[in-house]
């Protein structure tokens, strides 16, 4: 959601005739988009502006903005900071090149959250929200070729432990004549591959006319567009609603990918509930057993939580269990932190000790990787197809092979990271690769001829 909106952003801005620039040095304004899941992403900020402050002192103009749900979450409270100039919260960015212009040409500080984020969205706010994202929308030059797409704003899961819903406000779903024209102009600049992003994007429901639109109908209705290859969405919440439909059109239509990232966040039916995760660990595995007997050769992803209030050993015990049965490609893991005003930051109190949730969460980590190099050989000798991403980011991987070709990084469908050597001006291609080396998170390979 953050990397589109700062996608978003960059291009409103490019079309107000700013220009952008690689260093902080060369900015007469500097915009961060900050997270506020977890109290790490914040403090990250809040270093970012204390080396802000340090530059202002010799560059007294310099305009710092502060956008994202830390501003929506601290609002005011982030302007009394010397660093800070601009405040603006998600939903408010439609009003971002207009709040700089006037910072700039008044000299004063500029404010714009929403008041009662929970309250229901106006009309006229969706529409400008509706109007922005379909005008800036574009690939990302970073990963040519690809783009996001957001189906839906906001959560009304309340997770007792997430601060999204007090941040991005309500389940807003957009209409899917939207999502579609989108695609279709995406499609229409060479884009191959489409993310439906939502918080809980299995929840999208769109009522028009007599029928009720479900991102089932999304898959099939992008499916159609020339040009588009593959089709992801992310991420899903656990639940019967919506599911089979899903799963069928992963498994009907090809350019769909075999890919499931859904969450679990524990293996603890006491956990779950204290949680607000609607289902337990029994039916979790019910339906990722359900997705993959619909769905032959799915790829599963999962994101958990360890150290959540009152998680004994016992639970955490059941969240191994858990994750072996489950038999993730691969899964983000979390030690739990307090949000501010959350029901698990007001009600329980933060009761597992840092070095527990640290043991924990290199344990489960161990416990994963084990299963990611399991499910990662088989790979090994077979030809995959990759979406080409561009140049290895990693220097020590970054090795010229014998005729001098550079390393780059692709993924497959099912989001598997794929290192070969090959032309840097294949990003943005297709190409198949003979699988010759793995390891738990990346495969190595070589370009069939
Ligand atoms: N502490 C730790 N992890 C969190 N997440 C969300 N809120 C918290 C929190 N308070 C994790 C969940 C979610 C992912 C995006 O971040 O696992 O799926
Ligand atoms: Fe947060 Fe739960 Fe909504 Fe995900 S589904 S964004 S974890 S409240």
């Amino acid at each position: 959601m953050n990397k589109l909106d700062a996608t978003l952003v960059a291009e409103a801005l490019k079309r107000a005739e700013y220009n952008l620039t690689d260093s902080i040095k060369d900015a007469d304004v500097v915009l961060i988009n900050t997270c506020s899941v977890r109290q790490h992403a914040e403090e990250k900020v809040l270093s970012h502006l204390g080396h802000l402050k340090h530059l202002k002192e010799n560059k007294p103009a310099l305009v710092v903005g502060v956008i994202g749900c830390m501003a929506q979450r601290l609002g005011a409270e982030l302007l009394k900071s010397k660093a800070v100039d601009i405040v603006c919260g998600p939903t408010q960015i439609p009003q971002l090149t207009e709040l700089i212009n006037k910072t700039l040409q008044q000299k004063e500080k500029s404010i714009a959250v929403t008041g009662q984020i929970r309250r229901k969205v106006s009309d006229k706010q969706t529409q400008a929200l509706e109007d922005f994202e379909s005008a800036y929308d574009t690939d990302d030059k970073q990963l040519p070729h690809q783009a996001f797409v957001r189906v839906m704003h906001g959560c009304n899961k309340f997770c007792t432990y997430c601060i999204v819903p007090y941040v991005r406000g309500p389940e807003v779903s957009r209409p899917p004549k939207a999502i579609i024209e989108q695609v279709k102009k995406l499609a229409g600049q060479g884009v191959k591959l489409i993310t439906l992003l939502g918080q809980a994007v299995n929840s999208y429901s769109y009522a028009a006319g007599e029928k009720t639109y479900c991102l089932a109908d999304l898959l099939y209705m992008a499916a159609e567009i020339d040009g588009i290859k593959w089709i992801r969405f992310v991420t899903s919440y656990p639940s019967e609603k919506f599911f089979d439909p899903i799963c069928r059109a992963m498994a009907d239509v090809p350019k769909v990918c075999k890919y499931l990232h859904i969450p679990a966040q524990s293996g603890s039916d006491k956990i779950l509930k204290a949680m607000n995760r609607k289902y337990t660990a029994a039916q979790y595995l019910n339906l990722l057993d359900r997705a993959k007997s619909i769905v032959p050769g799915l790829a599963v992803a999962g994101d958990f939580i360890v150290g959540f209030p009152g998680e004994s050993e016992d639970d955490f015990k059941a969240t191994v269990e858990l994750t072996k049965k489950a038999r993730y490609k691969n899964c983000f893991i979390f030690k739990y932190s307090p949000r501010p005003d959350t029901i698990a930051e007001k009600k329980l109190p933060d009761d597992v000790p840092i070095e527990v949730k640290r043991s924990r969460n290199i344990e489960l980590l161990a416990v994963q990787e084990k299963i990611s190099e399991e499910l990662s050989s088989q790979f090994l000798n077979k030809q995959v197809r990759v979406l080409v991403e561009g140049l290895s980011k990693k220097p020590h991987l970054n090795a010229e092979d014998k005729v001098g070709l550079p390393q780059l990084i692709g993924r497959t469908a099912e989001d598997w990271i794929v290192v070969f050597n090959g032309a840097p001006d294949l990003a943005g291609c297709f190409a198949d690769i003979k699988i010759t080396k793995t390891s738990p998170l990346t495969l190595f390979g070589e370009m069939s001829a």
